[in-house]
């Protein structure tokens, strides 16, 4: 049951009291709105979204951070893919407020979808992003698995959410399905 734990609050230093909840159909439009604020123009011109074209996000995964008059001030979403016969968690994008960056929302947001990811049955996220953030969630190099170019090898990452559920996985992501 994707929806059935409790709201999750996160409180800023110096900011609002976040309720973070998985992001529902009516929740769409102001994510897209806030990922276009949060990234260069033409993100969706990036191969990583080739792998999302057409497919729903993961819901009970994807999730979004309120504030108590209702403004958002982060959103996470995922997509299913799969390397050969193995499936895994596509992590992103995932995105702060510039007014809200660097007072722990992103983990918050990030920690909070992540812990429900393995009861829900998935065995390994991966992500493509800077190892510099994303090392301090556990995500390392995943050497041998391709995302579609232009993709810098070094940006390709992941995590295993059970033992060694990366092991031996190498090939290309493609689309959950075609
Ligand atoms: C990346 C992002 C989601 C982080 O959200 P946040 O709420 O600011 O993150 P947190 O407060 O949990 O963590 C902040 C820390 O991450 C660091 N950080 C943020 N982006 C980083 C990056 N690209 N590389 C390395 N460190 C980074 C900050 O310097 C800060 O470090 P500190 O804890 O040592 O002070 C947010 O900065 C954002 O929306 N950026 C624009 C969109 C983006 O780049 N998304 C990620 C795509 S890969």
């Amino acid at each position: 049951m994707p929806h059935a734990r409790a709201n999750v609050t996160f409180s800023q230093k110096d900011h609002a009291l976040y309720h973070l909840t998985p992001e529902k159909d009516a929740d769409y439009w102001e994510v897209e709105a806030l990922y276009d604020l949060c990234f260069a123009p033409g993100r969706e011109a990036l191969s990583s979204y080739r792998l999302r074209d057409g497919i729903p996000p993961v819901a009970g995964l994807s999730h979004v951070a309120r504030d108590a008059e209702g403004i958002l001030g982060g959103a996470i979403r995922y997509w299913p893919v799969r390397i050969g016969l193995v499936e895994a968690l596509l992590l992103g994008p995932v995105a702060v407020h510039p007014t809200r960056q660097g007072e722990g929302l992103g983990r918050a947001l990030i920690e909070e979808s992540l812990g429900r990811a393995a009861p829900e049955g998935w065995n390994r996220v991966m992500l493509v992003g800077d190892a510099p953030y994303y090392g301090r969630f556990g995500f390392v190099k995943l050497a041998g698995v391709k995302m579609p170019p232009p993709t810098n090898p070094e940006r390709v990452l992941g995590r295993a959410l059970s033992e060694g559920a990366w092991e031996g996985i190498r090939g290309e992501v493609r689309r959950w399905r075609d």
